[in-house]
């Protein structure tokens, strides 16, 4: 068969992501699947289990990556590899990150019902904790891969209620004994959907970014006076929370006082002891902030910094700040991002060249080897929630692009 006639399985694709949606699934529609819960593992396994059904060789290394690989004619050539993750943010939507992981299941699924034989082996990727929501940061199992991250400092991580990362993992039976190291790779494709609104708002069926912004993330922790709110004056408070309230909207500001070409968003907070009555002594908040221009949310964050320091001087509340993490703005390959246009185009799909402001594991994955993503729209621009959505059959036309370029890639012998 002529792999230009070749066509995923929509219907397929859509029982796939069905499937999946009832793991973690929310009364408003949508998932929580939280990275290292039981509604993981189930996933996981359920992943696992289809794997198996294409008889792939399944390896689960040390931070909890689980790779399926189908074998090429020549399988001394770097194999290519596609995948997103399984792990959801608390509620959550039905196709962020997964649809990632079940595209390219679809794509082997149909490769192996035509006994479609590639060149190069293909390889398969579900990413641990892609979301970085229950344990900060974000995509650290494709940092530790890609030699960026530590991996005894990402097992130390904690949640909220002070489980440790690796506890997690070990605890799920998802902690296994291959090294999380990365190896060639000819090129990498992640499927996902935009997550933003401009393909809907152009009116076109495939994304091509041509990259990914920065990401940086900082914890912020206040400390105040906890008194009685009744007898306790206006007067010489140390109200942690106030304090934070003034550094939120310096956040909220900070892109329009930068003249634009960022975000800044501050998400989580946690506030203590969280009393009525109470004055805060503690505070906890989060802040993110995204640029194509590196420099720019550096000079960005160095200008916050200083007002969060006056803040705190000026209310009496000792300030700890915490520069978390950050990962650099990632221009992808221009051949990969150009084969995805074409594959697009060849489907009889329109297509757009645009940019990312979402984080993927393929920020990380653009270090390693040549790079590309696939994205199909998100109704209403909205992601990250319950209601996110994509038609199925955006679903299935991303899904053929990735079988596409991942049959094209995989068939260069150089
Ligand atoms: C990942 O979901 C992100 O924060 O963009
Ligand atoms: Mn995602
Ligand atoms: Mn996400």
């Amino acid at each position: 068969m002529d792999f230009k006639d070749l066509r995923v399985n929509g219907q397929r694709l859509q029982g796939s992501l069905e499937e999946m949606a009832k793991i973690g699934g929310t009364p408003g529609g949508g998932v929580q699947r939280l990275t290292l819960t039981d509604e993981d593992k189930q996933a996981r396994d359920l992943f696992v289990s289809w794997l198996k059904e294409l008889n792939l060789e399944i390896t689960v290394d040390e931070m909890g990556n689980i790779f399926g690989k189908r074998p090429g004619r020549n399988n001394d050539l770097a194999p290519v590899m596609s995948g997103s993750h399984i792990d959801s943010q608390p509620k959550g939507g039905r196709f962020d990150g997964i649809l990632g992981v079940m595209g390219p299941l679809e794509v082997l699924r149909t490769l192996h019902e035509n006994n479609v034989e590639t060149e190069r082996p293909m390889v398969i990727v579900d990413w641990t904790n892609e979301e970085g929501s229950r344990f900060a940061p974000a995509m650290v199992a494709s940092g530790v891969w890609a030699g960026a991250l530590e991996r005894d400092w990402v097992y130390d991580r904690t949640d909220i209620g002070g489980k440790r990362f690796e506890d997690e993992l070990i605890r799920i039976g998802y902690k296994g004994t291959a090294a999380c190291k990365k190896w060639p790779v000819h090129c990498y494709y992640e499927y996902h959907i935009e997550q933003g609104p401009i393909l809907e708002m152009e009116g076109k069926l495939i994304g091509a970014p041509k990259g990914i912004l920065c990401l940086h993330w900082y914890d912020i922790y206040l400390a105040g006076e906890a008194n009685q709110v009744g007898p306790t004056p206006m007067e010489g408070r140390h109200d942690a929370l106030c304090a934070a309230a003034e550094m939120i909207l310096k956040v909220n500001q900070l892109p329009g006082r930068m003249g634009g070409n960022m975000v800044a968003t501050v998400g989580e907070i946690q506030n203590y002891p969280n009393s009525r009555n109470i004055i805060p002594d503690k505070v906890h908040f989060t802040v993110d902030i995204r640029s194509w221009d590196d420099e720019h949310a550096i000079k960005a964050w160095e200008l916050v910094r200083k007002d969060f320091e006056d803040i705190a001087a000026n209310r009496g509340c000792p300030i700890k700040i915490e520069e978390t993490w950050r990962v650099e703005h990632s221009p992808f390959d221009e051949k990969r991002v150009q084969l995805v246009l074409d594959s697009a185009d060849q489907l009889g799909y329109s297509s757009l060249h645009m940019v990312s402001g979402a984080g993927h594991d393929a920020s990380y994955m653009n270090q390693v080897c040549p790079t590309a993503m696939i994205f199909v729209p998100s109704i209403g621009g909205r992601s990250h929630v319950e209601v996110e959505n994509t038609r199925w059959e955006d679903c299935e036309a991303g899904a053929n692009v990735l079988l596409h370029a991942l049959l094209q890639s995989a068939n260069e012998k150089l």
